[in-house]
């Protein structure tokens, strides 16, 4: 087992003193935290929320309402550490693995995603986790990044603050015309005739909240990979992880980022970035870490690190919320009840009923394709002679939440997900057709 940090700090005869009892805090805890309760059908999973019943919630994916598995997770994270703060995140962030939290965290994340713990960097949104992937990586003046045309806000700001600091620069390409009508073959085509000579990085994004298109990203990534090999792929993964059944560790991507706090259910405020020990290494860090010992025994004599950058070394330092950070553990073992592909499917159904219902109406143009291959939990349409903002306006009127896509083309979405039944779902199509006329 590796060193501590406790460890390194406390001379060996003061260790047995300060050393966690076995067991000791965690133990504690764990007996006082929920099982994961009965998720074996979508009535149950719903009671899990609190969501005020008198709306039908199509924009959950905005931003989670957290299930009671995390609920209580934070609680009893946030009792424990208002119990004994010192001695509990202290236990939990220097002692040994058997005592670390965050390993454990990390640990869960990986058994979803199908890698290993230490590939895993914890951050705190989609946004904190791009913008550390873009600003770590090795650019330079004259280096290029190709983005598309189709990505968010917080990815292509990423790019450019990244790259204006070097001189590097940013092109974006559009991977089709109208997302409904794109097709795999033309997507691929499209992202590799946009790689020039300078092309170090493709940013791509794999569920897109403009249009709902789920990009093939294994297909890009193995195209990427025998054409371009030593182009890094970045992937915007949050509107898939959690909604698509994916093995995410093996997809194709350099580094695949994510917020926890969207279809994973995870609490407020937490992420990630997924990739391997070789693309960590590659990787500069932006901000001090709490979590990679050799970071701060390298501080302590006055040098810097030795070894190659890893996941660790990447996760953001300083004090957090915690039990927050800590809670995200209870979001994927609810997810591994539900089932991942049991979960994809669902949210598969609900979505090809909205859109078979919406496709009934001649007044609605559905950007969303039409096939769950590429697409997952968003439907994005526009009707006739009613601005987009107008049709949530009426949506929210008949108690049907809906939302705007934030881009400079804004479209209305509706997201069926676990908090959806098929009966809201028939009520939205009959609502849209209201405002229809
Ligand atoms: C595609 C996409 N990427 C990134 C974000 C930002 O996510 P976060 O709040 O996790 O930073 C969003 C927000 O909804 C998004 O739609």
């Amino acid at each position: 087992m590796a060193v501590t940090r406790r460890q390194f700090l406390v001379a060996p005869a003061m260790l047995a003193a300060t050393t966690a009892l076995p067991g000791g805090l965690l133990a504690a805890l764990a007996a006082e935290t929920p099982v994961v309760p009965d998720l074996s059908d979508w009535s149950r999973v719903r009671a899990q929320f609190a969501l005020d019943p008198s709306y039908a919630h199509f924009a959950s994916f905005f931003i989670v309402s957290h299930p009671a598995p995390v609920r209580e997770a934070i609680e009893a994270y946030r009792r424990a550490i208002d119990r004994n703060a010192f001695r509990f995140v202290e236990e939990a962030l220097f002692e040994d693995d058997a005592h670390n939290i965050p390993l454990q965290v990390r640990t869960e994340m990986a058994g979803y995603l199908g890698g290993q713990a230490d590939e895993i960097c914890l951050t705190r949104s989609t946004t904190e986790s791009l913008a550390l992937v873009y600003h770590g990586l090795p650019l330079k003046a004259g280096d290029e990044v190709l983005a598309t045309t189709h990505d968010h806000y917080s990815h292509h700001e990423s790019i450019r603050l990244a790259t204006e600091r070097v001189g590097a620069s940013m092109r974006k390409v559009s991977l089709f015309e109208e997302a409904a009508d794109a097709s795999t073959d033309r997507i691929i085509e499209r992202l590799l005739a946009g790689i020039g000579p300078k092309t170090r990085v493709v940013g791509v994004t794999w569920v897109h909240s403009s249009s709902g298109i789920r990009l093939p990203v294994r297909e890009i990534a193995s195209a990427l990979k025998t054409r371009h090999g030593e182009v890094l792929l970045v992937v915007d993964g949050v509107h898939g992880l959690g909604a698509a059944d994916e093995t995410v560790a093996t997809m194709g991507a350099d580094y695949f980022c994510a917020g926890t706090h969207k279809w994973m259910l995870g609490p407020r405020g937490t992420g990630l970035i997924q990739a391997s020990a070789d693309n960590w290494a590659r990787l500069r860090p932006t901000v001090p870490d709490f979590s990679d010992l050799e970071s701060y025994v390298a501080w302590t004599e006055n040098r810097a690190p030795k070894t190659p950058t890893n996941a660790a070394r990447m996760t953001p330092g300083g004090f957090h919320a915690f039990e927050h950070q800590w809670a995200a553990a209870a979001a994927f073992r609810m997810h591994k009840a539900m089932g991942r592909d049991r979960v994809a499917a669902r949210i598969r159904v609900l979505n090809d009923q909205l859109k078979s219902g919406l496709a009934e109406n001649p007044k609605v143009k559905m950007h969303t394709p039409r096939s769950g291959d590429l697409s997952a939990g968003l439907v994005a349409f526009e009707v006739d002679g009613v601005k987009p903002e107008e049709v949530v306006r009426q949506l929210l009127a008949k108690r049907i939440i809906a939302s705007t896509s934030p881009y400079a083309v804004t479209y209305a979405r509706l997201a069926p997900s676990l908090v959806n039944t098929p009966e809201e779902v028939d009520a939205a199509v009959r609502a849209v057709r209201e405002i229809s006329g």
